[in-house]
């Protein structure tokens, strides 16, 4: 097996974490320039990474930096006009963040359960939720891997809903030859430390229209036209409720970094993605980020079914100094959804117990995919003894 090695390998003795950040080789020299220069907080470099942001990643619309994908969903969900008593059509098993937002407009999430063939939502459902107080479709991109754009879009169109997907997981993801871009009102990115692009935070809103695109602006900044006060001719007044939700130059330039070796890390984890697909391929169900026909996308998370060994499964896996986790769990279980946790959700109560994230970043190597694998299999194959 020939090793790919475009990254700095992990010390052995720290044993396989689950997810690592990248910090790509420019890193510490772009920001050191940066904290050397006058704009450390928002300046030239956030509008010079959503620049680069739009040109190598995108396929249309407008780019907004932000602070975090969480302040990138709120603002989704305000610039979709989101009001009391909105509903808001969302997965129940995602990251919190892609569902606290509503709660911050009193807005009502209705969940939705997940497929039976992967963790992104039942599309067969939404239309069964679809009230006349319906005003968004949120979906997530779980672990990457994307979910039917074509038909996601087909049915807001049909019941004029607006359709936000949350790709904190997936930056780079295509259906029928197109971008996720292509599709949505609204797209998410988040770069949390351990996101496949990292800022250390941040996040990346993109909107389809210039009036949601400088309304966009002025609400991650309190509600001011930052420019106009840059050049002077700001009126002095604030007439929308803004946020502090803006970029930081220092982030901006990690992100920069980490654009111009896209490709490579795009590639790596699509190589060792292949992997374990291939390591694990002897069972059934095997990884649960499954791609269908006409779907093109770079994973970020590798998730396994368990099939009742997950408890089993994390404890072996611990002995062997390798990391294992759930990540996300299913909203309705948590106390702040309790009032929105309404309706039946089979196939999440089916793989509730079973699901299990198993390690996946730039600094594992193909031996250390394989040596992970022999182990999950010394577990799951005592089922079929
Ligand atoms: C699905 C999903 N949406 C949104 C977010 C929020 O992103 P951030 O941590 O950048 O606010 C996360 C974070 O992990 C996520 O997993």
């Amino acid at each position: 097996m020939t090793e790919m090695k475009e990254f700095p390998l992990l010390d052995p003795k720290e044993g396989i974490p689950i997810l690592y950040p990248h910090v790509p080789s420019n890193g510490a020299k772009y920001i050191a320039e940066v904290l050397s220069s006058r704009w450390i907080g928002q300046g030239p470099k956030v509008d010079e990474f959503e620049e680069k942001f739009k040109e190598s990643i995108i396929e249309n619309g407008y780019t907004i930096a932000v602070n975090s994908g969480t302040s990138a969903l709120h603002l989704a969900y305000i610039l979709a006009g989101i009001s009391e008593g909105s509903e808001i059509i969302c997965p129940v098993f995602t990251c919190t963040a892609t569902n606290i937002p509503i709660l911050y407009e009193k807005g009502i999430p209705i969940f939705t359960d997940i497929s039976k063939s992967s963790l992104n939502i039942d599309l067969d459902q939404i239309e069964n939720l679809i009230t006349s107080r319906t005003l968004a479709l949120c979906v997530v991109d779980y672990g990457g891997l994307p979910n039917n754009y074509v038909r996601l879009r087909e049915i807001c169109d049909r019941h004029r809903l607006k359709l936000i997907i949350d790709c904190a997981h997936a930056v780079d993801t295509y259906r029928n030859g197109h971008h996720v871009t292509h599709f949505a009102d609204y797209v998410v990115y988040s770069f949390q430390a351990i996101k496949t692009i990292t800022t250390g935070d941040g996040g990346m809103l993109i909107v389809k229209n210039k009036s949601d695109y400088e309304k966009g602006k002025r609400l991650r900044w309190f509600g001011i036209d930052r420019a106009e006060k840059q050049k002077g001719i700001w009126k002095n007044d604030v007439s929308e409720i803004g946020y502090k939700y803006q970029m930081t130059d220092i982030a901006a330039a990690l992100g920069i970094a980490a654009l111009e070796e896209s490709t490579e890390i795009f590639n790596k984890r699509r190589k060792l993605y292949q992997l374990y697909q291939n390591f694990l391929e002897e069972f059934e169900e095997g990884l649960l980020e499954k791609p269908e026909r006409g779907t093109d996308f770079t994973p970020w998370l590798v998730t396994i079914n368990t099939k009742g060994r997950r408890l089993d499964l994390m404890k072996h896996l611990r002995e062997k100094n390798i990391e294992s986790a759930q990540i996300h769990y299913r909203n309705d279980r948590y106390s702040i959804f309790r009032n929105y946790a309404k309706g039946a959700f089979p196939n999440m109560d089916r793989i509730e117990d079973d699901y299990l994230v198993l390690p996946f970043h730039t600094k594992l190597t193909s031996l250390d995919v394989r040596r992970i694998c022999d182990e999950v299999k010394k577990v799951l194959r005592k089922d079929r003894l």
